[in-house]
């Protein structure tokens, strides 16, 4: 797949590349598990969806400044299928964000020639949140800047067993020859295909876990976890996850030259 290039639409407020970095070795498609909102309210005394909706700034800044920086791809972990055992209040305001957030950052997303992508089942979502999705992903399909994709309602188990029964009713129409299963044909089955996989994922709040996002295409990816929550995620942080990223000796299962 081409890597896309960030068009030129957002003039005077770009980002330049931190001189620590080395452009020529960034990351294509950066993954972020944006955790700690909730802790960065309670450490305020603030309700815990005050830290979501700085979460929705944190992750502006991030989109903005991956696409300066010329990283082709940013996926971001909004809601998982186990987020709707939060309490309803919750839920509720975290899926009217989400549509506020968006209608409100259509046309900016246009003008940076943003390619945005809802990854998940968008089905269960609500009507309103749904119609605005589609008319996003279908506006900016053949934008030429930065693939964003946010995994909303997403579960990575999930998404295997769709495209396994995707698969399985292929080979049970006649059409597929289960012999001819292979890794390319079942990661064109999953939300993410057509993307390349993330090089780095970075996880914030100091958890280490995957919980259950993008397990799949995460197999060779470097993981970055940093004690920053989400919310309070800005350029250093990312600066820091891309230099431990540009720190690490990427051997994909095999040996470096001359070991
Ligand atoms: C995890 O923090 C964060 C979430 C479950 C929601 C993330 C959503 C956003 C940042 C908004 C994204 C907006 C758009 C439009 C895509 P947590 O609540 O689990 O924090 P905690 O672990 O401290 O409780």
């Amino acid at each position: 797949m081409s890597r896309p290039q960030v068009a030129a639409a957002r003039p005077s407020t770009r980002t330049a590349l931190p001189a620590c970095l080395d452009s020529g070795r960034l990351p294509a498609h950066v993954a972020v598990i944006m955790d700690g909102n909730g802790r960065w309210a309670n450490q305020r005394g603030l309700p815990r969806v005050m830290g979501h909706r700085q979460g929705v700034e944190a992750l502006k800044r991030t989109l903005r400044l991956c696409s300066d920086w010329g990283i082709g791809t940013l996926t971001a972990y909004a809601f998982s299928t186990e987020n709707w055992s939060r309490p309803g209040e919750e839920v509720s305001f975290l899926m009217t964000l989400f549509e506020q957030v968006l209608a409100r950052e259509l046309e900016a997303l246009q003008q940076e020639q943003v390619r945005i992508r809802f990854l998940g089942d968008l089905s269960a979502l609500p009507d309103g949140l749904q119609a605005l999705i589609a008319e996003a992903t279908k506006r900016s399909a053949a934008n030429s800047g930065i693939h964003f994709n946010v995994c909303t309602n997403y579960g990575s188990r999930s998404e295997l067993v769709h495209a396994t029964r995707a698969l399985a009713r292929r080979v049970h129409a006649g059409e597929l020859d289960p012999e001819a299963i292979d890794e390319n044909l079942l990661a064109a089955e999953l939300h993410t295909s057509g993307e390349v996989d993330p090089d780095l994922l970075i996880r914030t709040s100091g958890e280490h876990r995957l919980s259950n996002f993008l397990l799949w295409q995460l197999a060779y990816a470097e993981i970055h976890v940093t004690d920053v929550l989400w919310p309070d995620f800005d350029a250093e942080a990312l600066t820091l996850a891309l230099q431990d990223f540009q720190g690490r000796q990427r051997r994909f299962g095999g040996v470096e030259a001359g070991e």
